[in-house]
């Protein structure tokens, strides 16, 4: 008799059944075949990379850079992603030794997280959150400790960050994003000095995903880097600011010491991400500095609209400073499983929606709604809306 693949699935890595495939992929899949279905589900840009950046890549090509780069990336593109983050964030890395190029900011995540994390230790997740972070820690074994956000409108405060440490003393890390995926919300300066000053005299690892801070439309960015260097991990990358994903360039940054760490599971993970795409990035993060301006324009106004729009159909949500989301209440009166609710309006009325389920704790009851879509999109999708809201308080009253 020979071995079959269900046995030898049960030897394979114990952590891979603590985590589950991305919530957010199965239900686009899910809703995939709704005919006319308008899809507000998207993290990412509906813009094309700008032309510029389509043509350093195009001479990169042509040029045979077709090679491996060193391991960190090519010196181009580290030192034009350290000039534009000295230049934009006032943070300030040496290209030899404390950036590394990964594979999107995703690569960067893996790689910190696993160069930090032994299994049984604990890291702190301040949730709603983008569940990647939940995810690769699980995968390396470690604990999250979840800081559930959504009774102080999903902002971590000083407050409770002091009293999790205090709950937690070994923690190894916390992850922090700002503007956050999927609430939308930042940081502005006093907050996250505040939040810098309780983490400053502890030995623990921030890891600070900041790939949304060139769209932020409040006050400018500002990183927590430049409270903490030296026990800061900044990942960054072109992902959202030159509507680059699928080209999966991002950028990580941390003190010498620990990049020369990171750079090992970087280089036996992934050994350099792709030469021609480097090209790419390092063109975007020196002539096209400001590339972000133009979508953040216009991210704006669909963000105003739909604010204004839903919060009138009585989706109330924090006006959010950043990205491109908006994460609202779901109205009493409709489904309040955010599961059961992105089902039922998938099908009943064509629109759909990420559950806030899949954002960790504090998110049930939510739905997150990207306005990575076209103002027609986000029209019509107000529209339906509108509609199968109306439709459900007629149904109500009927009964
Ligand atoms: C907060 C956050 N971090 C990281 C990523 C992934 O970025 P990349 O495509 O550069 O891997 C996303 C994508 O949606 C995100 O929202």
């Amino acid at each position: 008799m020979s071995i079959d693949s269900e046995t030898l699935v049960q030897h394979m890595n114990n952590q891979l059944s603590a985590i589950q495939p991305s919530d957010i992929l199965a239900f686009n899949a899910e809703i995939a075949n709704i005919p006319g279905i308008v899809r507000l589900t998207l993290g990412e840009p509906d813009f094309n990379t700008p032309e510029h950046v389509k043509d350093a890549a195009i001479k990169s090509i042509q040029n045979n850079e077709s090679h491996y780069a060193p391991s960190n990336g090519t010196m181009a593109l580290r030192t034009a992603a350290a000039h534009f983050l000295a230049t934009k964030y006032n943070v300030h890395y040496d290209p030899a030794s404390e950036v590394i190029v990964t594979a999107g900011a995703t690569g960067g995540i893996y790689t910190a997280l696993s160069s930090i994390l032994n299994p049984g230790d604990e890291v702190l997740i301040p949730t709603p959150i983008f569940p990647l972070y939940i995810a690769i820690a699980k995968l390396n074994g470690a604990i999250p400790v979840f800081m559930d956000t959504s009774k102080n409108d999903f902002v971590l405060s000083p407050e409770q960050l002091k009293q999790t440490l205090a709950d937690h003393p070994k923690a190894k890390a916390v992850v922090l994003n700002f503007p956050s995926n999927p609430t939308g919300v930042t940081y502005r300066r006093d907050d996250l000095k505040a939040l810098a000053d309780v983490l400053a005299d502890k030995p623990i690892f921030v890891l600070s995903d900041e790939i949304y801070s060139e769209l932020t439309y409040g006050d400018a960015h500002v990183s927590i880097a430049e409270y903490l260097p030296e026990q800061t991990i900044l990942l960054n990358g072109v992902s959202k600011s030159h509507a680059m994903t699928g080209w999966r360039i991002g950028i990580m940054c941390a003190p010498k010491a620990i990049t020369a760490q990171l750079g090992k599971i970087h280089q036996f993970t992934v050994t350099t991400t792709t030469a021609n795409a480097q090209a790419a990035a390092a063109e975007a993060l020196s002539n096209g500095m400001d590339d972000a301006q133009v979508m953040k324009k216009e991210y704006m106004a669909r963000r105003d609209y739909l604010y204004k729009a839903l919060n009138d159909l009585g989706f109330k949500s924090a006006k959010p400073e950043g990205a491109f989301y908006l994460f609202s209440k779901i109205p009493a009166g409709l489904p309040q499983d955010s599961m059961a609710f992105c089902r039922e309006l998938a099908h009943e009325a064509r629109v759909a929606l990420i559950p806030g389920s899949s954002f960790g704790p504090g998110g049930e009851g939510y739905v997150r709604i990207s306005y990575a879509a076209s103002m027609a999109n986000l029209e019509t999708a107000v529209k339906r809306i509108g509609d199968y809201v109306a439709s459900k308080a007629t149904q109500t009253e009927a009964n």
